[in-house]
């Protein structure tokens, strides 16, 4: 083909990406996007990945998880329960792993649905790659180094002088969509390679990867395929970063995710 070996998005790539909603939409046409983050250690993850998928352009957040009432709080608008994911009502995509701590059980639960299904942070170390190799519908997995390089086997200072063949080693060994996290993002899966050319210091800082979590995951809800979801995501969570007051927390990153949208619906130069 005559596609590129790798892409970097453009401002403009992104802006004709983002869903727009139109006379038409209603929250279910918009995408209901699932949360299964956060554990009595963590609530703080849930409220974070619900704040991403919240400014994601989806019709309807749902969290599943024992942090509803730290969600609510925050994000009245959530649609919160207990229990099983697959009991909790329709979903369209599902963003799973963001401070879960050891409960295996609910990511378990999630893992052969048949939408797609974002894993993060302790849903990585928790999967298994038989199921991840099994599912019907796109998967992303957003590691950083760390991550990737337990998932491989291999050391961090490994996956950090070879990013991109390891990214492409995780995903081809699990069919997902891989979003390798660092200075530069690299997004790699079956449909091509993207690098993220916006992304800068002020999101090294705790808790803006379970605002990407979320985010994508609203992305994917609304219809966006894998590797667009991923990459337009860190294109969007990078603009925020550079958008936010200075220095900035996680929590000031997912608010700007607004000023980010706005730009790119606009179209024309950040
Ligand atoms: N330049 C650009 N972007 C950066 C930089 C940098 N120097 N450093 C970090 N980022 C971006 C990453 O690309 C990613 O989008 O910030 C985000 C950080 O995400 P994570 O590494 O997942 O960090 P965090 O969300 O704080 O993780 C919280 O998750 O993996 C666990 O052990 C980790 O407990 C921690 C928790
Ligand atoms: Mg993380």
């Amino acid at each position: 083909g005559d596609r590129p070996a790798v892409e970097a998005l453009q401002h403009r790539d992104v802006g004709e990406l983002l869903p727009r909603p139109g006379p038409e939409s209603d929250k279910y046409r918009r995408g209901v996007v699932g949360i299964v983050a956060g554990s009595a250690r963590y609530p703080g993850a849930a409220v974070l990945a619900v704040s991403g998928a919240q400014r994601g352009g989806a019709g309807a957040v749902r969290y599943v998880g024992p942090a509803a009432d730290a969600v609510v709080t925050r994000h009245p608008e959530t649609l919160v329960s207990q229990g099983p994911p697959s009991k909790a009502g329709r979903v369209q995509a599902w963003a799973v792993g963001s401070g879960l701590g050891e409960d295996k059980d609910r990511l378990e639960d999630v893992l052969p649905a048949d939408v797609p299904l974002l894993i993060d942070a302790d849903g990585l170390r928790l999967a298994d790659e038989a199921a991840l190799r099994a599912r019907s519908a796109p998967t992303v997995l957003t590691p950083h180094a760390g991550e990737a390089a337990a998932l491989l086997g291999r050391e961090r200072a490994d996956v950090e002088a070879h990013r991109l063949a390891s990214a492409r080693e995780l995903s081809d060994r699990t069919g997902a969509t891989v979003l390798l996290k660092g200075s530069t993002t690299l997004v790699v899966g079956p449909g091509g390679v993207r690098v993220n050319p916006t992304g800068s210091g002020w999101l090294a800082t705790a808790g803006t990867g379970d605002v990407l979590s979320g985010l994508i995951g609203s992305l994917l809800a609304g219809g966006l395929d894998a590797l667009d979801a991923a990459s337009a995501g860190a294109y969007v969570h990078g603009l925020a970063g550079r958008l936010s007051p200075r220095p900035a927390g996680a929590s000031d990153v997912a608010e700007a995710l607004t000023a980010a949208w706005r730009d790119l619906l606009r179209g024309g130069g950040p």
